[in-house]
C-alpha cells in the first residue's frame, strides 16, 4: 500500500469513528429524553414504546426505507413529550370529574408544546418537531393544531396517528377502560379517509400487518416480563436506534405506587 493510500484509509477510518461516536451520543441523548417521559409518567413511557413498535411495523409494510423508518420511530417515541407538565399530568390523572373546556384546551396544546421542547433538535432532525406537531392532524383537515390536509401532513405523523389511536383504544388508561381489538379495528376503519390516510389505513388493517402487530406487542411484553435488556434483534420489534430499555427506577416506583384504575370515561386526545 502506498503512503497516499494508507493516509486515505486512515482518514476514512477516523471519519467513520467520529460519525459513530456522534450517532451514539445522539442515541444517548434521545434515550435520556425517553427516560424523562418515564420519570414523569410510566404509563406514557410504555404507551410511546408500543406506538413506536407498531409504527415501525406499519412503516415497514408501507415500504419505507431505513432512514424514513428511523424518523417514524423518533416521532412515535416523542409524540407525547408535550405532556411532560405538572399541570397536564394533574388534568389527565385526577380521576373522578369530567374535563372542563379549559382542561381540554390545555391537553390539546401538547403537540405544540412537544414541538417546542424538541425545537433545538430541528437543525439536526427537522422531521422530529414537525412530526410531533402534526400527530393530531386529520386527513380531512379537521385536526389540530394547523388543520393540515391529506399529504400536507408529514408521513411519519400519518403513520403514528393510526397506531396511536389503535393503542389508545385497546389499552386501559387511568381515565378510560381499554376496549377490544375488534372495536379498535372498527374505529380505525371508520376513520379511513376522514381521520386517517386511506392508503396507510388499508395497509394497517391487512391481516398480515395485524398479525405482525400482535407479535410485536407480545415481544415487547416478553421483554418487560423478563426484566432483561438488549435481548435480541427481532424483525417486528425493531431496534433501529434505541435500546428499548425498560422504564428506569423512577418509572418502576411510579408503577408500584399508583393504582391502575380506569376512573374516567371521557375521551382524551391520545
Ligand atoms: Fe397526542
Amino acid at each position: 500500500m502506498t503512503i497516499a493510500a494508507s493516509a486515505t484509509t486512515l482518514a476514512w477510518r477516523r471519519e467513520r469513528e467520529t460519525r459513530r461516536a456522534t450517532e451514539r451520543f445522539a442515541a444517548a441523548a434521545f434515550e435520556s429524553l425517553l427516560f424523562a417521559i418515564d420519570a414523569n409518567d410510566a404509563d406514557t413511557g410504555r404507551h410511546v414504546r408500543r406506538v413506536a413498535s407498531g409504527s415501525l411495523v406499519l412503516a415497514r409494510a408501507a415500504g419505507l426505507g431505513a432512514a424514513a423508518r428511523r424518523d417514524v420511530e423518533r416521532v412515535a417515541l416523542f409524540h407525547d413529550i408535550g405532556k411532560i407538565s405538572a399541570a397536564l399530568f394533574d388534568i389527565v390523572h385526577d380521576g373522578g370529574y369530567g374535563l372542563s373546556k379549559a382542561d381540554r384546551e390545555a391537553i390539546a396544546s401538547h403537540p405544540r408544546r412537544g414541538a417546542e421542547v424538541l425545537s433545538p433538535l430541528a437543525p439536526f432532525h427537522p422531521q422530529l418537531p414537525e412530526g410531533v406537531l402534526s400527530h393530531h392532524e386529520r386527513w380531512d383537515g379537521s385536526g389540530y393544531p394547523r388543520g393540515l390536509v391529506g399529504r400536507e401532513i408529514p408521513l411519519a405523523a400519518r403513520i403514528v396517528s393510526i397506531v396511536d389511536s389503535y393503542d389508545a383504544i385497546i389499552h386501559t388508561r387511568r381515565y378510560k377502560a381499554g376496549r377490544s381489538r375488534v372495536a379498535a379495528v372498527r374505529a380505525i376503519r371508520l376513520g379511513r379517509g376522514s381521520q386517517f390516510d386511506p392508503w396507510l389505513t388499508d395497509i394497517f388493517l391487512s391481516p398480515a400487518v395485524q398479525r405482525r402487530l400482535r407479535r410485536a406487542e407480545r415481544e415487547i411484553g416478553e421483554r418487560a416480563d423478563s426484566g432483561r435488556r438488549h435481548i435480541r434483534a427481532e424483525p417486528y420489534a425493531p431496534d433501529i436506534m434505541f435500546r428499548w430499555r425498560e422504564p428506569g427506577p423512577v418509572g418502576r416506583m411510579e408503577r408500584a405506587r399508583r393504582p391502575r384504575l380506569a376512573t374516567r370515561s371521557a375521551s382524551l386526545p391520545a
